[in-house]
């Protein structure tokens, strides 16, 4: 999980695509088709992911502009479950 996450993480902040190239047609949703994303563990999860790019130094204007990107794609995760009854 770790490491498909990074790969994931690698190709979606402009890096090589390998993650995609080695899972065709798989998306962001594909990848949690099987967890129910609700508006509280989407919070969860953005401030887990604040923790750690605080944890790993990053320049912090640079961090502030990945958590805005992730607490988007996080919330709209969420209201996309809800939207198709969870
Ligand atoms: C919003 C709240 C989120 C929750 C609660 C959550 C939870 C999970 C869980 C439980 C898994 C494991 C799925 C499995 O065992 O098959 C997973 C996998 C994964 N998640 Fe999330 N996730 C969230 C948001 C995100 C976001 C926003 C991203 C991207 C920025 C992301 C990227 C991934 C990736 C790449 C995997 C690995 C998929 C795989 O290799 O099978 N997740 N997530």
């Amino acid at each position: 999980m770790r490491a498909s996450l990074t790969g994931f993480l690698t190709a979606w902040l402009g890096g090589p695509r390998d993650w995609f190239t080695e899972r065709p047609g798989a998306c962001v949703m594909s990848a949690h088709s099987k967890v129910a994303i609700t508006s509280e563990t989407a919070t969860q999860w953005k401030s887990a992911m604040a923790r750690a790019l605080s944890d790993t130094g990053v320049d912090p204007d640079l961090g502030a502009q990945i958590n805005v990107a992730f607490a988007r794609m996080a919330q709209g995760m969420a209201m996309a479950m809800a939207m198709r009854g969870g």
